[in-house]
Order: structure tokens, then C-alpha cells, then sequence
């Protein structure tokens, strides 16, 4: 047997409709704030992932499935060079670089024009260690705003994600929203001296991928995991006390407008996240309990140089990406379903052999009026039948029988209070949906 390849799901049919019904929730909240949905390919040249997320952040580094053409792979055997990176390829690994790639090639934010507000979902990809609510292939929502600076974007941004969250039904009281700034191109230098110097006094206490990150990139020391770094990084240097005059009073009036939006939010001056666009504000929605440490459900900030290093001009953007796979975690461990469990309108059922024709017609035109119709396809008994009808949770059971042929009717049985009335065959489509409608 060929299974999946590890850390992949398949999205079942419930977990499917989980996922649909998810994005369609989504894309009704957002829609009031003005985002509109928004597809970009699932490949992208390689090099925006470098250049937009970072080459030295993990995401790219390490973990960007990379594909080149089997006949830049011939080329590269025979002529053992490899292909010229213009022409590589990779799976998204998140969806903000293409989104802002899309927005800047087709010039969506002309000078002067309002912000573009945007809503994508879809698979993303990273190479990662699988493990629960860690995968290689999973799915994000998110949404990406271009073309205002102001913090009343990023405060209306965050309060429509907490709306969002309660909206689906998770407690408030299961999620914390972790907030900081990280200062911009003026502030962020002089901090990150200051940090890199405390890393390197600390050198001795400090493990060796943080050794490493002193080097290169100092503000994901704050991301490791490692009980004695963590010790040491509670007393490093905060960027809040770093910030430039301009950075202090954007974040100030972010938090104030998320007080007066009612949104809970917790300030933490460690949270930098692991990609390098950002500029001001970042935050993470985390889960309070039962997911260890996969409890980021989703997260975004602002990156006002993105649009710039990929080639575009000066457009500040803000954005977040919700993980669809960790959420519904986060929904399960609070006991909380996506969707009700739906069935369907009518089952028809036959009683004997010469109804199987009638009943075929008859789905077919119930389903053109909109009504969910279903019948036997293995030849079951009419006993089989109904309980077929009933594991689909159908409304209504429809007999079709030899007295139903006959005298040009239908039985007709409600599933939950077993009443039974009978309705002249050439009236059976319109009543029943007008029931339906
Ligand atoms: P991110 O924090 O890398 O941000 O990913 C957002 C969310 O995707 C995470 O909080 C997590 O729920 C989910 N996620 C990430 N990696 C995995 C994985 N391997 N398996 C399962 N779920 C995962 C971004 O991707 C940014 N693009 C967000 C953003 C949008 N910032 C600005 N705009």
C-alpha cells in the first residue's frame, strides 16, 4: 500500500467540511471589514522566499521544498551546474510573499490609493519534523492589508481575528493574543547591538544554535526552547525599551485602540517571530492549554519594507495567517465542533424492483429543485434501505412501492416523529419543495 507522505493529512470528509465551513466563516467576518479573497500560486520563484522571508530564517534555510524542472535537472546532471536561481522554484511556505508579489507585479496600490485588503486560504508547505500540529503540508488562512502605515489597520486586523475566533465558537478564555513591536529600520540596529552584545557575555550559558543565532540573526534567541537559554533571555535586553519616538507612539496607539475595541491582549517584549519582514508590531493568537508546544494557532504583524525588497515601491502592509490544522485542535481540546452534523432531505426508498427506475428520475429531479436526495445503488432490502437512510440522518424517507406504482403515489415518512401521509405522484417535486425551501 502507498500511503501519504509523512506530515501530511488527508482532510476527511468531516474534517473537510470542517475546513470549508471555516474559510466561509472567515471570508463573511472579514468581508465586513472590507477584504476580499485573493488566489496566488502555490509555486513561486525561489528567490522571493529569500528575499522576502529571509535567507537566514528557518523557514528558508531549512525548510523550503525547492523544485527545479526535470530538464533543468538533466541539464544540471550533464553539464554539473547547477540551475541558475532565477529559474528555481518553490512550494509556498507561507502566503504573505506571494500575496504582496501579486499586489506589486499587477500595481494594486497605485500611489494615493486607498489600502487593498486581502483573504487567502490554501495549503503551505515546510519541511519540517513532523509531529502533532507540526506538519509538512498544512493549510493557513490569512489576510494581508497594503498601503497604510496607520495603526488603526493593525488594531482593526487583530480585533476582527479575535471576532473571528469567537465567532467559530472558541472560548476567549482558551486563547491568549500576544502582542509586541519591534521596532523599525531607525530602532532596530541599535537594539539588536545591544542584544548581540548580551548574547555574547552570555555565550558560556547560552546553547549552540543560540551561539550561532548571536551571530546572525540575535532576536530568534528569544524563540529557543531550552530551559537554560530561556533562563538567560528573561533578563536580555527588551525592544520595547529600544523603540524610536515614532515606533513608541504607533505601538501605543495600537494597544489603545485594541482597549477601546474590548480585545484582550497580553504585551510580551519576547515575542519576535521567525520571519524577517516584519517592522512594529508583531503578534501570535497561542492556545492556553492542551497543545504543548505547537499552541501558535496563528500569527501575523506588519512589514513595511516587504513590497520594497521585492522589488516594488515603499508600500507598508499588515497582515496574519491563522493555521487551520492547529485551531481545530484548539476547537477539539475545548470540545467545540466546526459544524453541526448535517443530513440529508429525502430518501427514497424502493420496495420492490420496478420502483428502482422511478426513484432514479425522481432524485434527479428533487436534486435540480436544491432538495439533497439519495437512494439505494447495491440492491438492499427495504429494511436496509432505511437504515441506510437513517446513518445519512435523512428528513424523510420516500416509499416507492407496487401500490405506490399503481395507484400514482408516494408514502411519504418523517425519520423523527414517523408520521406518514401519501402525496399524488405528480405533486411530490413541488411539495416537497416548497418543504424545503
Ligand atoms: P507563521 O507564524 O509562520 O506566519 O504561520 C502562521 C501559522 O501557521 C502558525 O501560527 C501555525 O498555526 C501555522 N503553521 C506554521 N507552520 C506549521 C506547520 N509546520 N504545521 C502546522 N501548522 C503550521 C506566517 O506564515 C506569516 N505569513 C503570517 C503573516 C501573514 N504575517 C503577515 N501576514
Amino acid at each position: 500500500m502507498i500511503t501519504s507522505p509523512e506530515g501530511t493529512n488527508d482532510l476527511l470528509p468531516s474534517a473537510a467540511s470542517s475546513w470549508i465551513a471555516f474559510k466561509a466563516k472567515a471570508l463573511e467576518v472579514f468581508s465586513r471589514c472590507g477584504y476580499l479573497p485573493i488566489e496566488t500560486p502555490i509555486i513561486e520563484r525561489t528567490n522571493l522566499f529569500m528575499r522576502g522571508i529571509g535567507e537566514a530564517t528557518d523557514i528558508v534555510s531549512k525548510e523550503m521544498y525547492t523544485a527545479i524542472s526535470s530538464e533543468n535537472l538533466r541539464r544540471w546532471i550533464e553539464d554539473e551546474e547547477p540551475p541558475k536561481q532565477k529559474s528555481r522554484l518553490s512550494l509556498r511556505p507561507e502566503g504573505t510573499a506571494g500575496v504582496v508579489r501579486a499586489i506589486v507585479q499587477h500595481d494594486l496600490v497605485p500611489p494615493g490609493a486607498a489600502p487593498v485588503k486581502f483573504v487567502y486560504a490554501g495549503p503551505m508547505f515546510r519541511a519540517e519534523r513532523p509531529q502533532k500540529d507540526r506538519y509538512r503540508q498544512f493549510n493557513q488562512l490569512g489576510i494581508e492589508c497594503l498601503g497604510s502605515d496607520s495603526p488603526t489597520i493593525d488594531a482593526e486586523a487583530i480585533a476582527m481575528l479575535a471576532g473571528f475566533i469567537d465567532n467559530i465558537g472558541l472560548p476567549s478564555g482558551n486563547i491568549d493574543i500576544l502582542i509586541n513591536s519591534i521596532g523599525c529600520d531607525t530602532c532596530r540596529p541599535s537594539y539588536r547591538d545591544a542584544l548581540q552584545a548580551f548574547l555574547f557575555e552570555s555565550r558560556d550559558s547560552l546553547c549552540e544554535t543560540c551561539n550561532t543565532r548571536a551571530e546572525i540573526n540575535p532576536l530568534r534567541a528569544f524563540d529557543c526552547k531550552q530551559e537554560e537559554c530561556r533562563k538567560v533571555m528573561a533578563s536580555a535586553p527588551r525592544v520595547t525599551d529600544h523603540l524610536c519616538p515614532a515606533c513608541r507612539e504607533h505601538f501605543e496607539d495600537v494597544k489603545s485602540l485594541l482597549d477601546e475595541s474590548g480585545v484582550r491582549y497580553t504585551e510580551d517584549p519576547s515575542l519576535v517571530r521567525g520571519l524577517d519582514y516584519y517592522t512594529r508590531t508583531v503578534f501570535e493568537v497561542q492556545a492556553t492549554e492542551g497543545m504543548g508546544a505547537q499552541n501558535a494557532l496563528g500569527g501575523g504583524g506588519r512589514y513595511d519594507k516587504l513590497a520594497e525588497e521585492i522589488g516594488g515601491r515603499s508600500t507598508p502592509g499588515f497582515g496574519f495567517a491563522l493555521g487551520y490544522e492547529r485551531f481545530a485542535s484548539a476547537m477539539e481540546v475545548a470540545g467545540i465542533a466546526f459544524t453541526e452534523p448535517s443530513g440529508i432531505d429525502v430518501f427514497i426508498a424502493c420496495a420492490c424492483e420496478e420502483a428502482r427506475r422511478p426513484a432514479f428520475r425522481l432524485a434527479q429531479e428533487l436534486r435540480a429543485k436544491g432538495i439533497s436526495a439519495d437512494i439505494d445503488h447495491q440492491g438492499k432490502s427495504l429494511k436496509a434501505q432505511l437504515k441506510l437512510a437513517n446513518k445519512l440522518n435523512a428528513s424523510l424517507a420516500l416509499f416507492l412501492g407496487p401500490d405506490e406504482l399503481e395507484g400514482e403515489y408516494a408514502t411519504i415518512r418523517d425519520m423523527r416523529t414517523h408520521e406518514e401521509l401519501t402525496i399524488p405522484s405528480n405533486e411530490v417535486v413541488s411539495k416537497l419543495a416548497r418543504k424545503f425551501e
